[in-house]
């Protein structure tokens, strides 16, 4: 320690409540309660549909599931072609792409949301671009009109990944309900956890009967559609009815028990999330805007970790912070969402060589120059002003 109080402050706390254990435990002293994906599961995706305001929701068991079975899912209805992605981003965002087949094409990012830059995207529309796979990065909205009206003009679907972001809104909707698929995280740290777990929202009805089957081996009888249940078994009168797989699929459903604390949690998502906001405003009003980014695109923005950019790409200042964290006891991560730019990680290197990281310049400092540290509800306010004087008093 270089002095100066401890403030014990992890990335997120008392996430999973004494109310929700008290769920957990109700539903298991049940009389052999059934602990496979079944009507907990079902009740869940109901709940979270109405919340966000969509038709459909697949509960699964990881946001990087959503992310595999989101583009599965794409890549059989629209088939092979360009995705459009950004560098700040979760590894499964751009794994799923290639997993899948696609050729992922990368933009750099907007400096004030952290989001790619709308024009660049724009820009990097061809006719082989089957979709735009955009990441609301640490509860900032991504979206920008110009973006959500010529994806619509030229019929190209918008994905979101809104791990990161539930509850932030654009044009007073919540992120989630723009694109034709939306994903969501529900692991530990994030605004609403099931320790881990997944949703993909939609309201398209095919798509959702889809997902369903992806979810679960791509077998048939997971759809909720007679008809095409109904179709299948027609079409191979040769299979039993329970068992035609339509696609070569997955197991990611989740369980019971984690739907059961998904139910308990999302009660007081909104409330959790309203204190959230208020921290990053009171963290973000009280830094030195001549030493630290300040100036982020907030408007509708619902955060679970502050972000920390420094203004200038100084390494010495830089280093100075990193042991002033270290120093008080704030756990933080460097780079941001996802350790950085994703173009600078073996996985992407290996398959597209070494990149011209001079195309990516905000991304760059954000990798370099970039934290983000915990944004929980019970954060006490009197820590936030405190390191936010700790890190003004950083020496330049
Ligand atoms: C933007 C984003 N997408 C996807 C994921 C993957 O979610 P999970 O950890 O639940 O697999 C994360 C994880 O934090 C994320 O931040």
């Amino acid at each position: 320690m270089t002095g100066g109080k401890n403030l014990h402050w992890p990335l997120m706390k008392n996430n999973v409540s004494g109310a929700d254990l008290a769920a957990l435990v109700d539903f298991l002293q049940q009389d052999d309660p059934i602990l496979t994906q079944s009507s907990e599961v079902q009740a869940f995706e109901r709940e979270w549909s109405a919340w966000l305001g969509v038709k459909h929701s697949v509960f699964v068991n990881s946001g990087s599931s959503a992310n595999l079975l989101t583009i599965s899912a794409l890549r059989e209805h629209y088939g092979p072609g360009e995705i459009i992605v950004p560098t700040l981003t979760w590894a499964s965002d751009i794994a799923s792409v290639i997993q899948c087949g696609f050729k992922p094409v990368f933009v750099d990012v907007d400096r004030r949301t952290l989001g790619m830059d709308s024009a660049q995207v724009i820009g990097k529309i061809t006719p082989q671009t089957k979709a735009v796979f955009l990441t609301h990065v640490l509860g900032y909205n991504a979206l920008r009109r110009s973006l959500v009206d010529e994806l619509q003009a030229r019929g190209i679907p918008l994905i979101e990944d809104v791990c990161e972001s539930y509850g932030a809104t654009f044009e007073g909707r919540k992120l989630g309900t723009f694109g034709l698929l939306a994903d969501f995280s529900f692991y530990y740290a994030h605004h609403l956890t099931t320790v881990e777990g997944g949703m993909i929202s939609t309201n398209d009805s095919t798509l959702y009967e889809t997902l369903r089957m992806l979810r679960s081996h791509g077998m048939v009888r997971e759809s909720t559609s007679d008809e095409l249940r109904q179709s299948y078994a027609e079409s191979y009168p040769d299979l039993n009815p329970d068992f035609i797989f339509a696609f070569p699929a997955y197991n990611v459903r989740s369980t019971e028990i984690n739907a059961v604390l998904g139910r308990s949690q999302i009660k007081r998502l909104d409330d959790n999330n309203r204190l959230r906001s208020e921290n990053l405003t009171l963290f973000l009003n009280h830094l030195d805007s001549n030493k630290y980014q300040t100036d982020f695109a907030t408007a509708g923005s619902c955060n679970y970790a502050f972000t920390l950019v420094l203004k200038r790409p100084d390494p010495a200042f830089c280093q100075k912070v990193i042991r002033v964290l270290h120093d008080h006891g704030v756990e933080f991560r460097r780079g941001t969402a996802g350790g950085g730019n994703q173009l600078r990680q073996p996985y992407l290197r290996r398959l597209l060589g070494e990149p011209d990281l001079s195309r990516f310049p905000i991304v760059e400092h954000v990798h370099f120059y970039g934290f983000y540290i915990g944004n929980y509800p019970g954060l006490e306010q009197e820590k936030i002003l405190t390191l936010c004087s700790l890190l003004n008093d950083v020496p330049l």
